[in-house]
């Protein structure tokens, strides 16, 4: 069985990512979950804090046996230091597609030998990004069903410091 990367900015890790988490490892024998240190986006958490987030987060929803790991620089570096035979990336709507696609081609023109497996999101988190929690949390909303308990908590604590 082959070793599988899954890159992401996880700012936070959502419901959403845990189901293709938890869909990946059947798979794979090795499967790492790759924080990116600096995302262009500029990520609410700094990445030490999205790491640990992650950890708690995959602890929480009973999954054991795969590595957290950060990086910075090409994916395709971090996929090679370990090894890795495929790049793990989870697929919503229509709308995630042209990135996707674009992610995927240029990773392949880099490095041929690493193949994108994408996995189809369950339905009831389609609509789910961790941009969405993150504003429905600041504005004061619930997010008990976007996210576990570990990642609630961590967003109150840097969204609502004062509570
Ligand atoms: O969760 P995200 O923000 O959609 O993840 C994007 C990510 C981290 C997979 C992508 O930005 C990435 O691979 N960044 C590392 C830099 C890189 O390798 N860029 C070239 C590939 S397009």
């Amino acid at each position: 069985m082959a070793i599988a990367v899954y890159p992401g900015s996880f700012d936070p890790i959502t419901y959403g990512h845990i189901d293709i988490v938890r869909r990946a490892r059947k798979l794979f024998s090795k499967l790492y979950v790759a924080v990116v240190a600096n995302p262009h986006k500029s990520p609410l958490f700094t990445a030490e804090e999205r790491v640990e987030i992650t950890q708690a987060a995959l602890a929480e929803a009973g999954i054991n046996g795969l590595e957290v790991i950060s990086f910075d620089g090409l994916l395709i570096d971090c996929a090679r230091e370990r090894s890795a035979d495929a790049i793990v990336r989870g697929l919503r709507a229509n709308s995630d597609f042209e990135y996707e696609f674009q992610m995927a081609l240029t990773n392949r023109d880099l490095a041929p030998e690493f193949e994108s497996v994408f996995f189809m999101t369950a339905g009831r988190y389609s609509f789910l990004a961790s941009s969405m929690v993150k504003e429905v949390c600041a504005y004061g909303g619930d997010v008990s069903t976007f996210v576990p308990n570990s990642v609630q908590t961590a967003l109150q604590e840097k969204l609502h410091p004062e509570t």
